[in-house]
């Protein structure tokens, strides 16, 4: 099938990608011709595993081109819109500008039986309003919304072998036109066995804001049960690994620590909150406040914690951040709490390193105040305290005597639990970890 993807970021450029993959002729379509340009050289403009090395492989047979054009979406008979919704500046709302945009731009080069398809995450509503947009300009043509679930660092497996797909249509049918031809689109993975729900749209938008929530609510919950297991002199760690071995709840997603960042869950359960405002149910989401409020306490714990393992003052202290990156396998910091708790040590007097092996650049772009240092032992050295707050593989495997060696005081604080405890404090370090003694 010939297929266009509009919007090359995280989501859209993974996503042509994958299809070129399946087999299908794809147009990826971005407004920034920088990155058109680096794709269109099988450079991906941002780190995500394999992706390179898909891109290399599927522009060498022909079947993926890259324009900033999008009159090059004419002749696809399906089009993804894949394009972002940031939170808004000072609201908590999704800013939809970018989703509006991509799609009216759209509607000019569509032909009958054309299918649109969303994949960005959206507040529900949304599908409803553009389909009637689509349904103007191009009678024939279909909406269906196809939420992405993919994680960054797995997604292009996330993208050829899915958990599920969610087809929202028009009226819920399985006899909608456009489900026989979003199968097509899919038939590797669905002939594979993946499972595939059909909605209305609005229940497909739902279910993508819905997962995370839930996600964000698992993560929170984890973090209360810290706060209290650090008043009581308990293991959160041990805890979660108890209460995840019964299968109603599960030991995924219950690792507590400095909480949850990137691009998605924080300003997803915001636009979530603020469109059950307008929808009159905001009463139904208030626990969403609390979790949010959960998250970014741990931000200022972690200041805390540091400050009082750095004898109480953090006046001119050195201060080693390990992990940049809103979690590994990633060079995304957006909301990451990695550089948020950077920040704010800087803020407050302490000299502060960070260490990443993929995020400097992009961290650098965000917080320019801080240094930087891509080898973790330099990074460390004459520091007065180490911050493992990104659980990189690297960082992880760090040997504590080697590091002990390059610091002036051993003393670490571990803001994802991934350490072995008891083998940093033989090595002489004083550690830390959040939620446990
Ligand atoms: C998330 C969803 O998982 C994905 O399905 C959706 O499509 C987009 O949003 P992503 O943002 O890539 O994906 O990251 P995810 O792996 O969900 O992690 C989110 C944050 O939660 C990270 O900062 C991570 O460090 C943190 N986290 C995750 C925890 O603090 N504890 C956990 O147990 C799990």
């Amino acid at each position: 099938m010939r297929i266009s993807v509009i919007g090359c970021g995280y989501l859209g450029a993974v996503h042509a990608a994958c299809m070129a993959k399946l087999g299908h002729d794809v147009v990826g379509i971005d407004v920034d011709s920088e990155k058109i340009d680096a794709l269109a050289a099988s450079k991906s403009p941002f780190y995500e595993p394999g992706l390179d090395q898909l891109l290399e492989e599927v522009q060498a047979t022909g079947r993926l081109s890259f324009t900033n054009d999008m009159a090059h979406a004419a002749g696809s008979s399906v089009h993804f819109i894949c394009v972002g919704t940031p939170q808004k500046s000072g609201e908590n709302g999704a800013d939809m500008r970018f989703v509006d945009a991509a799609t009216h731009a759209l509607l000019e080069h569509l032909a009958p039986g054309d299918i649109v398809v969303g994949k960005s995450t959206v507040p529900v509503g949304t599908a409803a309003r553009l389909a009637s947009d689509i349904h103007r300009r191009q009678p024939e043509a279909h909406l269906v919304w196809n939420p992405e679930f993919l994680r960054e660092g797995h997604a292009v497996a996330d993208t050829l072998s899915p958990d599920r797909f969610v087809y929202g249509v028009d009226g819920g049918s399985e006899d909608h036109p456009a489900v026989a031809v979003l199968d097509e689109v899919y038939s590797v993975p669905l002939s594979a066995g993946t499972p595939r729900l059909i909605t209305d749209h609005a229940t497909a938008e739902l279910v993508k804001t819905a997962a995370n929530s839930f996600l964000a609510t698992k993560i929170s919950f984890i973090n209360a049960m810290a706060e209290l297991c650090e008043a009581s002199g308990a293991d959160v760690s041990r805890l979660a690994d108890a209460i995840g071995l019964d299968d109603r709840i599960g030991r995924k997603f219950l690792n507590a620590g400095i909480g949850f960042g990137g691009g998605c869950l924080p300003k997803d359960i915001r636009a979530f909150m603020a469109r059950a405002g307008e929808l009159g149910a905001d009463q139904a989401l208030t626990f969403l406040r609390e979790v949010d409020a959960i998250n970014m306490r741990r931000r200022s714990r972690v200041v805390e914690v540091t400050r009082d393992l750095c004898d109480d003052s953090l006046l001119g202290k050195r201060i080693t951040v390990l992990g940049a990156a809103f979690k590994p396998e990633s060079d995304d910091v957006r909301d990451s709490p990695a550089l948020s708790i950077a920040a704010q040590l800087q803020l407050q007097g302490a000299v502060v390193t960070v260490t990443d092996p993929k995020a400097l650049p992009n961290a650098a772009k965000r917080f320019p105040e801080l240094h930087y240092e891509a080898d973790p032992l330099k990074a460390a050295t004459k520091a007065d305290a180490i911050l493992l707050l990104t659980e990189w593989p690297v960082f992880r495997d760090l040997d504590p005597y080697e590091l002990a060696a390059n610091v002036t005081v051993p003393r670490i604080l571990d803001g994802r639990n991934v350490l072995d405890a008891a083998k940093w404090r033989a090595a002489g370090w004083t550690y830390r970890g959040l939620g446990r003694p």
